[in-house]
């Protein structure tokens, strides 16, 4: 089993070995980083990050991880290059790919990463889709790894809107890996009918077990880990607030379903959270929906539980292992 070359587009594409080798890789470098020692390995490679939606994570996960292997980045978005508006995407990626060594695409549709891939003709990673968030799931496993020391058997609650990136990617990712996933929503919330059926096949395999439950008193029970996203993500309109603040309000992660969980259980979330009113929205919404916090209490975004910033740390340690894997023969 080798990385090098390949592109990095979504969990479905990647063995459980394959996994396994981009947390060695993400563990390994994560030690030499804090250890002092230079890694950089990737010196004259050069890496194009494109950006059509926000970021904070992972566009400096990236551009640190570069740094870090001796790589130059270069961040393009619509308004500052010719992409989607003067330039299709496959032309943008043909000439990427005469320039760089790899590219790396945040977006909408999972297509438009798949065509970059196609046609740019060198390792292209997925930096965020509606459909999946690939490089969010490695760090979500390494925290876990790091926390419980081993991944195989343990259960894994997710609560929210399990349809879009986050929960699909952590269904997959949970099922290749032998964890147990709950998604805990209304059941129009449950993922995608087709993927959950190609997760249940490779359960079968790993002996993973999923379980899809609407009451959020039961979701977490048995869970090592309880993770949760925002309500609405980026690209959606404002107007679905209203109906997702009804229909997820009652799975809000709480102190009570965190007690509902093993003892010893810990709070993940991809992060930006809406746990107090510290941003733009969440007091929009306060002033719209009298609401102070959303998918997770402040009670338990700042618990001793809660793992969240070594989890946003671990996605730049994951991130870099990903392009050291795509781009070194032998890490
Ligand atoms: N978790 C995550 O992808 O964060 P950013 O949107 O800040 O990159
Ligand atoms: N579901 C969120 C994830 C952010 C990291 C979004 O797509 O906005």
């Amino acid at each position: 089993m080798s990385l090098y070359k390949k592109h990095f587009l979504k969990m479905l594409d990647l063995s459980k070995e394959d996994v396994e080798e981009y947390l060695r890789v993400a563990a390994l470098l994560k030690a030499k980083k804090k250890a002092g020692e230079a890694h950089d390995v990737l010196r004259g490679k050069n890496i194009a990050l494109l950006f059509e939606k926000t970021s904070t994570r992972t566009r400096c996960a990236f551009e640190v991880a570069a740094a870090d292997l001796g790589m130059h980045a270069v961040y393009l978005d619509p308004k500052s290059s010719q992409l989607g508006k003067k330039e299709s995407i496959a032309d943008t990626a043909k000439v990427l790919g005469r320039m760089f060594d790899a590219i790396e695409y945040r977006g909408y549709g999972q297509e438009i990463v798949e065509e970059i891939a196609r046609e740019s003709g060198v390792p292209t990673f997925n930096g965020l889709t509606n459909e999946s968030h690939p490089t969010q799931i490695l760090a979500d496993l390494l925290t876990i790894l790091e926390e419980k020391g081993d991944l195989n058997g343990l259960t894994l609650a997710y609560y929210g809107d399990a349809r879009y990136n986050m929960g699909n990617s952590l269904m997959v990712g949970a099922a290749k890996m032998g964890m147990n996933f709950t998604a805990c929503c209304p059941a129009k919330y449950f993922p995608d009918p087709a993927l959950i059926e190609k997760c249940r096949e490779i359960a079968k395999e790993t002996g993973s077990v999923l379980r899809f439950e609407t009451d959020p008193k039961k979701g977490s029970e048995g869970a090592d880990a309880v993770y949760t996203d925002v309500w609405v993500s980026m690209g959606e309109p404002a107007e679905v607030w209203a109906e997702r603040i009804e229909d997820l309000s009652p799975y809000r992660v709480t102190a009570d379903v965190m007690a509902r969980a093993k003892a010893g259980a810990i709070f993940l979330h991809c992060l930006p959270a809406f746990h107090d009113l510290g941003t733009e929205i969440g007091r929009e919404i306060y002033d719209k929906f009298g609401l102070t916090e959303m998918e997770v209490s402040d009670e338990v975004f700042l618990s001793a539980q809660s793992k969240v910033f070594d989890e946003a740390e671990n996605r730049l340690h994951t991130i870099k292992a990903v392009i050291a894997l795509a781009l070194c023969d032998g890490v």
